[in-house]
């Protein structure tokens, strides 16, 4: 594996990379999640490069930037191992050799939930994965269904900026809890752990209620914020995966996602599950 730091280093090194030239950005920290989005590629590209950046531009003011876990002996020990050609761990001021002018700004996509939530977070992430896509020049990049918001934010920047790349989504990766993998479960304690998978069970108990044909959002998201407890609710929502706006009520045959985000202790989790409501002659 080859580890460049340095963004001019890049050209030089992703032209001696056969093609397909498959993409798995990260901020480290690395888990079976990342580990299934490289497999991913690892099977569909001759060659995969993965970025580990922990990008300060997606954290607000009074989160977790300082703090963020980093591993990185562990991280590229994993990534030799998953057969990765080309590691770019670039330092901030590589990335951000300049206070930028230019930003990518999600609109629409980011007005609710994380984006109400975070504001400038997924400016930050568009921001950040244009110009990782601009360095390395990957033929597809592979991100995970975890982060459903963040997902429709890059496929819609690569539809409206026309940017040359293939976005592909892979599955979440749980815990056998049902608990969705993520960097910041370390943070954890014993009886937080034990409660978190409870984000999980709530999303499922929304999905059963819609699924078996109750089309109000609010009588699907009490039974499900009892579930919840003892996480501490931020929302949970009921949205259409191209416009994430939380609906009131669903429409019959329709593809859906419920979004929850909840505290156990200070850790923010988040997760999503799809929702396929039944045609209407079976509601
Ligand atoms: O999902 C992440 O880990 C980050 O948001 C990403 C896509 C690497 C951008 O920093």
């Amino acid at each position: 594996m080859r580890l460049v730091t340095r963004a001019g280093e890049l050209h030089a090194a992703r032209a001696s990379l056969p093609r397909p030239l498959g993409f798995v950005p990260t901020m480290g920290a690395l888990h079976a999640g990342h580990s299934a989005l490289i497999e991913r590629a690892r099977a569909e590209c001759e060659a995969v490069a993965v970025s580990v950046f922990v990008n300060p531009l997606q954290f607000g003011p009074n989160e977790d930037f300082q703090s963020y876990p980093r591993s990185v002996d562990d991280d590229r020990e994993l990534l030799e191992s998953l057969d990765v050609a080309l590691l770019f761990a670039p330092s901030v001021s590589e990335m951000y050799p300049q206070k930028l002018d230019v930003f990518v700004e999600p609109t629409m996509l980011a007005r609710h939930l994380e984006g109400e939530r975070r504001p400038g977070h997924f400016r930050g992430v568009a921001t950040v994965v244009l110009k990782l896509l601009n360095l390395v020049a990957p033929q597809r990049a592979y991100f995970g269904e975890k982060d459903a918001q963040q997902l429709a934010v890059l496929r819609r920047m690569v539809d409206d900026l026309a940017v040359p790349v293939e976005v592909i989504a892979c599955e979440t990766v749980r815990e056998p809890d049902g608990l969705a993998l993520s960097s910041r479960n370390v943070y954890l304690g014993a009886a937080e752990r034990r409660a978190a998978p409870n984000l999980h069970r709530a999303l499922e108990k929304t999905r059963e209620m819609l699924e078996a044909g109750e089309s109000e959002v609010s009588a699907v998201l009490e039974p499900a914020r009892a579930t919840l407890a003892p996480l501490r609710e931020d929302y949970l929502a009921v949205v259409r995966p191209d416009e994430f706006r939380p609906l009131a009520s669903v429409a019959p045959a329709a593809t859906l996602i419920a979004v929850g985000a909840a505290f156990a202790g200070k850790t923010r989790l988040i997760d999503n599950v799809r929702v396929q409501t039944p045609p209407r002659a079976e509601r």
